[in-house]
């Protein structure tokens, strides 16, 4: 309870310092609703203009943009479509910003699915890890050049990956990128989480070698009442009695978006706007090799084209 109180003054306490942003863009996959739409509204309080990526239809993407600039007169909100489950609908998507966007300043994968059945994407990938992972890998290297160009060494750009501490129960199957061994629609939840975390690590590393002015985190918002907990037994019920809000879920990802103290910071696991340890699996260098030469094998088919080939396949962490 103690802990509780601490954390909701801390994210008072820091929001109300975050500096204004006026005119820098952000996108956030699954601002729709849930803790994205907090960011979103966090953002937008901050100055930002804002591009939500949502696979929802197009009438219910122009109603939550015509709320959203209702309520912030002076801000940009596009809701564009995005199904990360497609990764054609992703690069549509990056395409598009990337011809009608001059920058990017913050980049926000925060959509998710949890514990759905069994099924394959368009592209035959497992959906958790089409939708929590994949998608997102590609969304970021494809925005990348833009990220980085709308940075310098005093003002990094900054990406966050939203998982969870769920990822600590993640196998080192972690690289089982279809699911094939055997599928648990658990395990495929936790197993996305856990690759977020380590490609959060894999791709600082990244940045780093290419001296790019790019700082990437990841947040665990808390346990959170929201649409994603309507797959768990009982908790629908119980969710608004002993969870966190959406907008309490969303300071931790605020916080790595728009803190001062965040400006240095890369490669990190959050949780309750602090930095701590990830689990052991997440933090095996080999592991993050093997699924991050995986996962830009797996890419690859949408990164060669138009001159996108940002990372070079061959470029990884070292061991
Ligand atoms: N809630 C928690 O307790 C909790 C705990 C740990 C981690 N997290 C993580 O926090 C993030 C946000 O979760 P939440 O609780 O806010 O969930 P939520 O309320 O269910 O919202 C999920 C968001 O993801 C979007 N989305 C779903 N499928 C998509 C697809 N195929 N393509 C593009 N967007 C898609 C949805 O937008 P559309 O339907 O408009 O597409 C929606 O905005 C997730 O990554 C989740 O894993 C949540």
């Amino acid at each position: 309870m103690r802990g509780c109180i601490k954390e909701i003054v801390y994210g008072v306490l820091s929001r109300l310092s975050y500096p204004r942003q006026d005119g820098k863009e952000a996108v956030v996959t699954g601002g729709s609703r849930g803790i994205g739409l907090e960011i979103v509204n966090n953002l937008l309080q901050c100055g930002y203009n804002v591009v939500i990526g949502s696979s929802s239809s197009e009438a219910s993407r122009t109603a939550l943009r015509d709320s959203l600039s209702k309520k912030y007169p002076g801000c940009s909100v596009e809701v564009w479509h995005l199904d990360l489950a497609s990764m054609k609908s992703v690069k549509d998507f990056a395409d598009h910003y990337l011809s009608t966007k001059s920058a990017c300043h913050l980049l926000i994968n925060n959509a998710g699915i949890m514990f759905v059945k069994e099924e394959r994407t368009v592209d035959g990938y497992e959906k958790h890890f089409s939708v929590n992972y994949l998608g997102h890998c590609l969304l970021t290297q494809l925005l990348l050049p833009h990220l980085a160009k709308s940075s310098c060494k005093e003002n990094h750009s900054r990406i966050v990956n939203c998982t969870s501490c769920i990822h600590f129960v993640g196998s080192k199957d972690v690289t089982d990128f279809q699911n094939q061994k055997y599928y648990s629609k658990y395990k495929a939840y936790i197993d996305s989480k856990l690759a977020q975390v380590m490609f959060t690590s894999s791709l600082q590393t990244y940045l780093d070698r290419n001296n790019l002015n790019v700082k990437v985190n990841c947040v665990h918002p808390g346990v959170v009442d929201t649409d994603l907990m309507n797959s768990v037994l009982l908790i629908p019920r119980l969710g608004s009695i002993f969870f966190k809000s959406a907008e309490e879920g969303a300071h931790t990802a605020t916080h790595v978006a728009l803190s001062p103290q965040m400006e240095h910071v890369g490669g990190k696991y959050l949780e309750e706007c602090r930095v701590v340890s990830s689990s052991k699996i997440s933090e095996d260098k080999c592991l993050q090799m093997e699924l991050w030469e995986r996962t830009w094998k797996a890419l690859h088919p949408w990164l060669s084209e138009n001159g996108y080939n940002f990372i070079n396949v061959s470029d990884k962490p070292a061991r």
